[in-house]
């Protein structure tokens, strides 16, 4: 029996798949953050490429891959797919559990399946620099990394309490080219604003959106790029989903599970979605959402229109929210601390064809801790979270195949697996009474 079932690089995947056909109902349209009216292609204009906004509302089912970028994901694509022989053994369990393993690109996870393509497109169009947002610092140095490809220059805002625990992040960024600023900065409007509201500002995701949205939209030479939450960016994802149904079946393996963490839903989809047509026609294949109780999005938010940032900049999206400015505890996951999840993701669950479930990030150092000694392989704490639902699985069902998406390493994160060691690190759960406030100031249409 292989332990790494494993694709050549002419099985990289010619065309993403889209999901907007297929889903059970349309999505609602993004609105206009100032009138409250549907956006039209022309609005998004100034901070996107026009390949990407087409993108975005395509309703093409499959969409072809440039020749371009599938030489860039050949730098690390196919992934393989593993087979966690050693997990299952420590677990005592016959559950087979198989991982996809996203960690193995340059930036250490999934995050350059869409960067490329989003570097791509916007140098076809004549752009010369990117802003963006990080939160765990994935996704600048992704997008630092597909800049440094196509030619580009890339400004990233860090999100602060991560640019103060992972210094070795930001250096990487710089390794590939990138200038990094801490989130709120002085930089931007938004940034002043906040830092004038709480000079000590832990930051978040939705700040740092802000702040890069202000950028681009400011400077011509500029467009913005969002790491997750969009279509097109979930679209680019799915060369993980697709890759992973080849691999499995060669290993003559039908999924009973499928599993991802959500931080703004791009590695859960880009696993799941390309199964979703299966679920639908019939199948009997779970596919689970799972997200940090600190921000339980997806378990805990009201299904709502809400700004995508934390100012207000962004269209509104009907989505999963705990309100746009909603500031988590900075837990070690940072990649999740994201107030709302992705449209399509959170019409799905709506649609209960995908289910959802949050996890404290103690039992989930565990389980990491427990997947690096018997696996080998460091897990990222964002990635750990899809590790403890595929252990539950495993625990509550013994025959089951499960599938988990190893979204990321967690070479970078070693200051949170020493506060874990040390017995540093805390639990936070949301009071229904918090969530009730922070929901109260979702904007009313
Ligand atoms: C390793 C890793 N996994 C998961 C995520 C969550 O993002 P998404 O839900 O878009 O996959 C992040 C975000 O930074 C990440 O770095």
């Amino acid at each position: 029996m292989e332990t790494k079932i494993l694709l050549s690089e002419k099985e990289i995947p010619t065309h993403w798949y889209n999901i907007t056909p297929d889903l059970p109902e349309q999505l609602p349209p993004p609105l206009h953050p100032g009138t409250g009216k549907p956006i039209g292609p022309e609005d998004l204009a100034p901070i996107f490429p026009m390949e990407l906004i087409k993108q975005e509302v395509s309703t093409e089912r499959w969409i072809e891959i440039p020749d371009d970028i599938i030489d860039a994901y050949k730098i690390y694509r196919p992934t393989p797919l593993h087979r966690a022989y050693r997990l299952e053994k420590a677990l005592k369990t016959n559950a087979r559990i198989y991982y996809k393993n996203e960690s193995v690109s340059p930036a250490g996870s999934h995050k350059p399946n869409t960067a490329i393509a989003q570097a791509y497109y916007n140098m076809k169009e004549g752009v010369t620099r990117i802003s963006t947002e990080t939160g765990a610092g994935q996704w600048g140095s992704s997008i630092a990394l597909a800049c440094k490809i196509f030619g580009m220059k890339c400004t990233v805002y860090m999100v602060k309490v991560s640019y103060e625990q992972k210094p070795y992040r930001k250096i990487l960024m710089q390794t590939w080219g990138a200038e990094v600023h801490p989130s709120p900065s002085n930089l931007t409007n938004a940034g002043k604003k906040i830092l004038g509201e709480n000079p000590d500002s832990p930051g978040s995701l939705g700040i740092a959106i802000s702040e890069a949205v202000e950028d681009a939209a400011t400077h011509e030479d500029t467009k913005y790029s969002l790491g997750s939450v969009l279509n097109h960016v979930l679209l680019h994802q799915t060369v993980i989903g697709l890759e992973t149904k080849k691999q499995l079946e060669l290993a003559g393996e039908k999924p009973d599970v499928l599993i991802g963490c959500v931080g703004g839903g791009s590695n859960f989809a880009g696993l799941a979605f390309p199964f979703v047509p299966d679920k639908l026609k019939g199948k009997n294949i779970r596919l689970i959402a799972v997200e940090p109780t600190a921000c339980p999005t997806l378990t805990k938010g009201v299904y709502t229109y809400d700004f995508g940032d934390a100012v207000g900049l962004t269209p509104l999206v009907k989505m999963y929210t705990l309100g746009h400015d909603f500031v988590p505890p900075g837990i070690h996951a940072g990649g999740l601390r994201y107030h709302g999840d992705a449209p399509q993701l959170c019409l799905l669950v709506r649609n209960k064809v995908i289910e959802a479930v949050a996890y404290p990030q103690k039992p989930v150092f565990e389980a990491a801790l427990l997947f690096a000694r018997t696996e080998g392989i460091v897990p990222a704490p964002e990635t750990s979270h899809a590790i403890l639902c595929a252990i539950d699985e495993a625990r509550k069902n013994n025959n089951n195949c499960i599938v988990f998406n190893l979204s990321g390493h967690g070479h970078f994160d070693m200051a949170a697996y020493d506060n874990y060691l040390s017995g540093k690190l805390e639990d936070y759960e949301y009071s229904e009474d918090m969530i009730k406030e922070a929901i109260s100031k979702i904007p009313k249409f």
